[in-house]
């Protein structure tokens, strides 16, 4: 929880920069947490890579080490990855790797995928196995843009309003989740 008693929600990208398309898709999943009353996180990879687990010298990095505190300070996680080669991107595997029970059990999470083709569940499943095998929740609103290329208009809207209304219904119940899940923790 924040300092304010809000709930807190961190955005997970499995892409590099918050003009790629799962950027923008998780900043506009985000602004919906937001607008339900969510105090709001995201971690640029940009600006604070992490590197490969068990890399030279990845176990002290600094930059983990705050990420695992802000994830362990967090309720709730949207995740959002591009499908390669019908998987989730490396990174966001990695992201995931990066976290362990001790941040993450018994939070919510709402997950979102984007293909350059048509649409499937892959990433989505995925993730969802992975994020079980991390003891959370994952809420069963999710998202797939298929397509991406067109998706997004040039202010980074999507341009399906349908679409964009399931991620804003997805971010709804994630923070409804969060909080209920947030308060059963606490009362463990
Ligand atoms: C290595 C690689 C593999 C990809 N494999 C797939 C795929 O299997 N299916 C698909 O629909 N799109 C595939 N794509 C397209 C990506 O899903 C698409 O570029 C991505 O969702 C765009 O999001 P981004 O801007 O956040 O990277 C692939 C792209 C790359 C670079």
């Amino acid at each position: 929880m924040s300092e304010s008693g809000n709930i807190k929600i961190l955005g997970l990208s499995g892409s590099y920069g918050l003009t790629s398309k799962n950027g923008l898709l998780l900043q506009l999943a985000l602004a919906d947490a937001k607008s339900c009353g969510a105090e709001i996180h995201i971690w640029d990879l940009v600006e604070k890579p992490l590197p490969l687990v068990g890399a030279e010298g990845s176990w002290e990095d600094e930059n983990v080490k705050e990420f695992q505190a802000l994830a362990k300070s967090c309720d709730g996680f949207i995740v959002s990855s591009p499908e390669y080669h019908g998987c989730m991107s490396g990174v966001m595997k990695n992201t995931f790797d990066w976290l362990h029970f001790d941040h993450v059990s018994g939070k919510a999470f709402a997950l979102m995928s984007t293909l350059g083709g048509q649409i499937n569940s892959n990433t989505l499943n995925q993730m969802r196995i992975c994020v079980r095998w991390l003891h959370g929740w994952v809420i069963p609103e999710q998202v797939a843009v298929g397509k991406v290329k067109e998706a997004f208009d040039d202010d980074g809207n999507l341009v399906d309003e349908e679409l964009r209304t399931r991620v804003a219904k997805m971010a709804e119940s994630l923070v409804n989740t969060a909080a209920w899940r947030a308060s059963s923790v606490e009362n463990e």
